[in-house]
């Protein structure tokens, strides 16, 4: 649970790196297992043939999918992940014959990472600014999901706004839907924008009506963040496309996934030429031997220790923990959800994202460990942590949130 500063503190990690070390840090299991694997298997590629720890970390990922998602295409994180279920969209409905579907949908302030792709259908304008001119063409996005007007303060799901989703069909009214191949969201985002209750399953519904594929990023949220494997397990809403990284094999070791429905992939495969490769894309590290196996200890270790169902009875704890700042000072809202909590802070006026960084220095310097960007911190520790735990990061909170002006 904790990091030690170059002067030695001890700092309690409260946003699990970042997002990454769901386990906890240094967790022997997995450091012996990644050990092993090198001693054993250095390096082999896994493009036309694969090593056994590659289908045996694919199988156990396959496991915790949702019903159906069990083809899995290793990368190295969550910006190839992204990159490659979008290129898996276009390959499929190429292999249909529906060769003018070329266009993806986003969402506004939605994170995909840096890859192009991932740039292209993010909504975050700061990271698309230098590279507005040369991002991929044909890509819309919804509106975002975040309104504090109604509802700020929402202890998880919000009530109010399952009717955003029907912006989806505006904008397929508008650009053609046979023309667009995928919609892509984050079910829970980094800076923690929950969907409202009912808005992922209109999401579900509209891109079924109109054949295109929907794609879950769960970078963040795969792996237990939510108290169940996936999101899509917790919200109940079957995505086709499902990608995954961080908390895969602990952040150990770099690697990424795309769990694709079979139905996609049979369809990629039964279209692809004898002789040609499937899918013209694929990684060098891709399933790396030290990556497999820092994955396949990892899986066996959330398993062994019930970590998931642990974050899930931590969740009512660490929600009441959270909404317990609403009365500090700066607080213009809470939100939580699983073992993940976000707080917006009033900006100063001509200093936005001053006051998250003293937030961050202060809790820093009294050992605790937060993710801030704008003014807005997050909260995703380890699943490992202790409720004691919970209480030492908010009242940390709650003390610095008092000493900033
Ligand atoms: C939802 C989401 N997608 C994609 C990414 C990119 O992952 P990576 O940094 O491993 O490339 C992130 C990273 O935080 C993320 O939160």
């Amino acid at each position: 649970m904790y990091y030690r500063s170059s002067d030695g503190q001890q700092i309690l990690d409260a946003c699990a790196g970042l997002w990454c070390v769901a386990a906890g840090h240094c967790r022997e299991e997995i450091t012996s297992a990644v050990s092993a694997a090198m001693s054993k298997l250095d390096y082999a590629p896994t493009t036309q043939f694969a090593h056994p720890l590659a289908f045996e970390a694919a199988a156990k990922v396959a496991k915790l999918m949702p019903e159906g998602l069990d083809r899995i295409f290793f990368t190295n994180s969550g910006s190839e992940a992204v990159d490659t279920a979008l290129k898996i969209a276009l390959a499929y409905h190429q292999a249909r014959g529906e060769n003018q579907r070329i266009g993806f949908i986003g969402r506004e302030r939605s994170y995909h990472g840096s890859g192009f792709g991932g740039t292209s259908v993010g909504g975050v304008s700061v990271n698309r600014k230098a590279f507005a001119g040369a991002l991929l063409p044909h890509v819309h996005h919804m509106p975002s999901i975040h309104n504090l007007e109604h509802n700020a303060f929402s202890r998880g799901q919000p009530t109010w706004g399952a009717h955003l989703a029907d912006d989806l069909e505006k904008l397929l009214a508008l650009h053609d839907p046979s023309t667009i191949a995928a919609v892509i969201v984050d079910p829970m985002a980094g800076n923690v924008f929950i969907p409202p209750q009912g808005y992922l399953q209109r999401l579900r519904e509209i891109t079924a009506k109109h054949g295109i594929l929907l794609i879950f990023d769960e970078v963040i949220t795969a792996f237990g963040r939510l108290g169940k494997a996936t999101a899509s397990a917790f919200f109940d809403v079957t995505p086709d496309l499902l990608t995954m990284a961080k908390a895969i094999n602990n952040g150990t070791v770099p690697m990424g996934a795309v769990a694709a429905h079979r139905r996609v992939y049979d369809t990629i495969i039964a279209n692809s030429a004898p002789g040609e490769a499937d899918l013209y894309h694929g990684y060098t590290y891709s399933a790396h031997p030290t990556a497999a196996a820092a994955t396949i200890a990892t899986l066996d270790l959330y398993q062994k220790e019930g970590l998931f169902e642990r974050a899930a009875s931590l969740a009512p704890a660490f929600e009441r923990a959270a909404h317990a700042l609403r009365d500090a000072p700066h607080v213009k809202d809470i939100r939580n959800l699983g073992l993940c909590a976000g707080i917006e802070l009033e900006s100063r006026p001509n200093g936005i994202g001053e006051r998250s960084q003293e937030i961050f220095d202060g809790c820093f310097e009294a050992g605790v460990l937060i993710r801030h960007a704008g003014d807005f911190v997050a909260f995703a520790p380890p699943l490992i942590i202790e409720e004691a735990q919970i209480e030492q990061i908010f009242d940390t909170v709650r003390k610095v949130l008092m000493s900033v002006k």
